[in-house]
């Protein structure tokens, strides 16, 4: 076989090919184009999915008659002379290549007046070919592009063209993403003679619920983050709200839309410990960053960049994020219901009881020895028979009683609250584990008198003796006697009462599961510690006494992220006065 080279023509399709995917690919590149030139206002309308005509239409800067058929000459653009370098791109657009594409594979018309002309000139292209005198034309300040019969001179992209509704539903997603990131510029998108969109200029908020609706807008954490010369903004979706539905995830720097796995991953980090396991949070992140740290010019149709330090944006992205996340706590203003609650005063007065099986007052955070070791029993306090403070102590008010063995009744400030005692003692549990692992502490340890001797799975086994460093550090202390036999010399205090054999399972499951997602040590820390405060945690069999809700509730307003479990479950709803009166149709 000889080499020889493409005919200009094939050349220029298989270009074209790069950038033009389908009809929503032609949508992006002309809205981009119109907010490159300044539109105020841009209007999309589209008949048959895309495929059969699309138009953009703006009030941008408009271009000069002379220059109309250059805007459709491959390699030509007005923006880089802007730039000083391809390494300060501010626009969408730099290569030059978008018009010329989109004519290589549809009819193109070109509709354009600056605001100086007296009238306006159009120009029409198809397969690459057209006229290339400008014919006049009646047109307002701006431009109209309009793309006919997609891929009708290309049969093979034709084949892989969806349903017209599927087609149309992929270009409403690129309007929604360019929008959301232009609060200040007016949006119109028609689908055949139907408004599919129309958002008038407003604030980045407004923006959001009018192109996400309400309920995003409405369960969305406002984050706003700056390190150095980076800065992170946008919107997080409480975790409790997060579904297995496909939410926006919208990612944006320097307001262009774009993918990017390591942000996504920074993110979903940031939501490891409050998120049900195949939830997707939803969320908007918008990343400014100088030109000169992020390479635009990596992805022909745009959609990727290349940070120049990744570790950087990585960490702050994943910081600004849990931090939103972490102002999730009771006595915040945003409530799980409606409403919000007054901010609780200084820390509990009431003793620290034990609760259920699990010691408080040794789990508290203290700066130990490593091989610090607990007491092993400690006193169960008698229940205070002294008067009940006559106002609620803190944002989860005053403990009054237990509804069954469940559910924890208290009197706020506004209302009543109910608290699943179960799941918001794991919560406590978890983030108070957390902070000692953090702190490099050993977790207290349990000496076994007589040590366990336990069967498992040779699997099960060798998980367990690979993780051996992250089980000690948790205060396990394991050996093992035989080919398929541990025995297990002391547990982390807070397991004493879980069956050595069902602890060990449930580890070594755990292990398992997250070794087959690409970890880091402290992500298998994290599970290991979830699940050992799932099992440490109250379990519903036995009735609590007041004062040992009361610490259970003044250790949840201390906790952050003690709105929902580690399983992305509420710890606990609020009913207001409002809420009740409502319930009770009384109006106020
Ligand atoms: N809506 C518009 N309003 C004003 N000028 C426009 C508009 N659309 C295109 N142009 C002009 O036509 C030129 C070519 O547009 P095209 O999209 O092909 O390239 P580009 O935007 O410069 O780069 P890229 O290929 O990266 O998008 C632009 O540089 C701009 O000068
Ligand atoms: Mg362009």
């Amino acid at each position: 076989m000889s080499i020889h080279v493409l005919a200009p023509d094939l050349v220029s399709q298989i270009a074209a090919g790069e950038i033009i995917e389908r009809p929503a690919s032609i949508a992006k590149e002309l809205i981009e184009n119109s907010l490159d030139a300044g539109a105020a206002h841009i209007e999309i309308a589209i008949e048959g999915g895309g495929v059969r005509k699309l138009t953009v239409t703006d009030n941008g800067s408009g271009i000069a008659r002379k220059e109309l058929v250059l805007a459709l000459a491959p390699h030509a653009t007005s923006k880089l002379d802007a730039a000083p370098s391809l390494e300060h791109i501010s626009s969408f657009g730099f290569r030059g290549e978008a018009l010329a594409s989109i004519a290589q594979v549809a009819r193109v018309r070109l509709t354009s007046r600056t605001p100086e002309a007296t009238s306006a000139w159009q120009l029409e292209v198809a397969t690459g070919r057209g006229t290339l005198e400008p014919q006049p034309a009646a047109h307002p300040p701006g431009t109209t592009v309009s793309v006919e019969e997609l891929f009708y001179a290309v049969p093979a992209r034709r084949k892989f063209l969806r349903r017209e509704a599927t087609e149309a539903a992929h270009i409403g997603e690129a309007v929604r993403r360019l929008a959301v990131s232009h609060p200040a510029v007016g949006f119109r998108f028609l689908r055949g003679t139907r408004i599919a969109l129309d958002v008038p200029p407003g604030t980045a908020a407004e923006r959001v619920r009018a192109v996400l609706g309400a309920e995003f807008a409405d369960h969305g954490l406002a984050l706003e983050y700056t390190v150095g010369p980076l800065s992170v903004t946008g919107w997080v979706e409480r975790p409790v709200h997060a579904a297995g539905r496909a939410d926006p995830q919208y990612l944006y720097v320097n307001q262009r839309w774009v993918r990017d796995r390591a942000v996504a991953h920074a993110i979903l980090d940031a939501y490891r410990d409050v998120l049900f396991h195949g939830r997707q949070p939803a969320w908007i992140l918008s990343l400014e960053i100088p030109p000169e740290l992020v390479d635009v010019n990596v992805h022909p149709a745009k959609h990727e960049v290349r940070f120049r330090d990744r570790r950087a944006v990585y960490n702050a992205v994943r910081t600004a994020v849990a931090a939103a996340l972490a102002t999730t706590r009771p006595e915040s203003a945003a409530m799980p219901v409606t409403g919000s609650m007054p901010r609780h005063g200084a820390s509990p007065s009431a003793p620290e009881p034990r609760v259920g099986n699990f010691d408080w007052t040794a789990l508290a955070v203290r700066d130990t020895a490593p091989d610090y070791v607990p007491p092993v029993t400690q006193p169960v306090p008698e229940a205070s028979s002294a008067a009940p403070a006559p106002t609620p102590a803190g944002g989860l008010g005053r403990a009054l009683g237990q509804l069954g063995t469940l559910y924890i009744v208290t009197e706020t400030a506004d209302g009543l609250a109910l608290v699943d005692t179960h799941a918001a003692h794991e919560r406590v549990l978890f983030e108070q584990l957390k902070v000692a692992w953090d702190r490099g502490g050993r977790t207290a340890t349990q000496k076994q008198l007589v040590p366990a001797e336990i069967r498992l799975t040779p699997v099960a086994l060798e998980r367990l003796l690979e993780a051996g460093d992250l089980l000690q550090r948790l205060g396990f202390e394991l050996d093992r006697i035989g080919p398929e036999i541990v025995a297990v010399r002391a547990v982390p205090a807070v397991l004493e009462s879980v069956e050595p054999a069902v602890l060990l399972r449930e580890l070594a499951a755990a292990l398992d599961s997250e070794a087959a997602g690409a970890t880091f040590v402290t992500a298998a820390a994290d599970r290991v510690l979830a699940d050992v405060a799932c099992r440490a945690a109250v379990h519903s069999g036995r009735r609590l006494t007041v004062p040992e809700m009361d610490a259970l509730l003044r250790r949840m307003e201390a906790t952050p992220r003690a709105d929902q479990c580690n399983h992305g479950r509420p710890t606990w709803i609020r009913l207001g006065m409002a809420d009740l009166d409502r319930l009770f149709r009384r109006g106020r």
